[in-house]
């Protein structure tokens, strides 16, 4: 791959909802001097209402036609970002080959408990308005993990770390990719 090719690849963070992406996302932009973005904001902003309006006037399926679109845009343009996705972008396999041909996807796993304590005082996350979301949080993540996994080039236990943890893990995995790389392509005199 020239180097060009490389400037063009943005960093992608997935996980499920409160697995800090886009706290972690706004630290490495600093880091690396990346713009950086966010899905469902970008979502919020072009449809002038929040995602929680969303999901009761329009439904699931639209709000998913709009990541869908947008992954689309941001695979078709010529510069690098840090993107966070929403938690459930990964979940269509349209997506996934996607988020693959936009860049390094980075997976931050988190337990469920960890997620509840984030999330449990927050009402803009309309799939967790319900009695027990801790249970939902346990069954959503069943199902997704191994999605996650699936599409992810590298994977985070995030958990136990500050954001500036996680933010200097996935920085550091990142040069270590891009020198292999490099090294890879001087082997083959490229
Ligand atoms: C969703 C996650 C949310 C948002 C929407 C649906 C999901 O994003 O896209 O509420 O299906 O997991 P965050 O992961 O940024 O909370």
């Amino acid at each position: 791959m020239g180097s060009d090719l490389w400037q063009r690849r943005s960093i992608i963070l997935i996980g499920f909802m409160g697995s800090g992406k886009t706290t972690v996302g706004r630290q490495l932009s600093r880091r690396l001097q990346l713009p950086v973005e966010d899905t469902d904001k970008l979502i919020e902003q072009r449809q002038g209402k929040e995602i929680s309006a969303i999901f009761a006037e329009e439904g699931e399926e639209f709000f998913r036609g709009l990541e869908t679109g947008l992954l689309e845009e941001i695979r078709d343009r010529e510069r690098a970002s840090i993107l966070s996705v929403g938690g459930g972008l990964p979940l269509r396999p349209q997506n996934r080959s996607l988020l693959k041909q936009c860049g390094t996807v980075i997976y931050l796993r988190t337990r469920p408990e960890t997620v509840y304590k984030r999330v449990k005082a927050d009402t803009s996350r309309p799939l967790l308005q319900c009695r027990d979301p801790l249970t939902r949080i346990r069954e959503m993540l069943a199902q997704r993990q191994e999605i996650y996994e699936s599409c992810a080039d590298i994977m985070v236990d995030t958990d136990e770390m500050s954001v500036e943890e996680i933010a200097d893990r996935v920085a550091k995995e990142i040069s270590d990719r891009h020198w292999r790389a490099a090294e890879d392509r001087g082997k083959k005199g490229d």
